[in-house]
């Protein structure tokens, strides 16, 4: 069900994607996943902001495995919603990654742009592991090619908005994914 008011007062949201319920099951699965393939690894979430602050929440609870987060905070779209190749770090992580299993947690891949920035850089610090899970991936829209260990969804090419994706700041704390009608946003 789509929530028309507070949340999209416009009605801007089209209808969902990804239900509550699916992305709890898919979140629950890609941590039992990781929770088995990591066991003695200790290994580090390193979370993509904003995007990916809600997912990697919820993935930290469902790994049982002891596990560690950061944070890095990085620019990917020059203007409007194509990514410009262009990759300043805003924030970057608190702690070196030398010898560490590092896991780096992403709400989106689109082009691919971004991550393989960001790979490149935390590649270069010397990560005894370096792995990507998704939660989204556009498989229509990539431009270089990236190895993402952990996919939760392959979607279409459609702008998608909620549970920490956001149309202009607005919608990332929808509990599921929705697309949006993109002739009422401004791209
Ligand atoms: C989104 C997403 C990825 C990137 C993916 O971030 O979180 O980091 O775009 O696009 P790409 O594969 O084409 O490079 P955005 O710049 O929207 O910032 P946000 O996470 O703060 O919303």
């Amino acid at each position: 069900m789509l929530t028309r008011s507070p949340a999209d007062p416009d009605g801007i949201l089209e209808g969902v994607l990804i239900s509550d319920d699916d992305l709890r099951k898919r979140v629950q699965e890609l941590g039992d996943r990781i929770s088995r393939d990591y066991e003695g690894l200790d290994p580090l979430l390193v979370a993509v902001l904003k995007g990916a602050v809600i997912f990697a929440g919820d993935l930290l609870r469902a790994i049982t495995i002891p596990c560690s987060i950061d944070f890095m905070a990085i620019s990917s779209y020059g203007s409007g919603t194509e990514s410009s190749g262009v990759v300043r770090i805003l924030k970057d992580l608190d702690a070196p990654i030398e010898g560490r299993h590092v896991l780096v947690v992403e709400d989106i891949v689109d082009s691919g742009l971004t991550l393989s920035y960001l790979l490149g850089s935390l590649a270069s610090r010397g990560p005894a592991s370096l792995e990507v899970c998704a939660l989204l991936a556009k498989p229509d829209r990539r431009e270089v090619d990236i190895a993402c260990r952990y996919v939760g969804f392959e979607i279409p090419n459609r702008f998608v908005v909620g549970y920490g994706l956001d149309a202009d700041e607005q919608f990332r704390g929808l509990r599921y994914v929705a697309t949006v009608d993109e002739s009422r946003i401004a791209l």
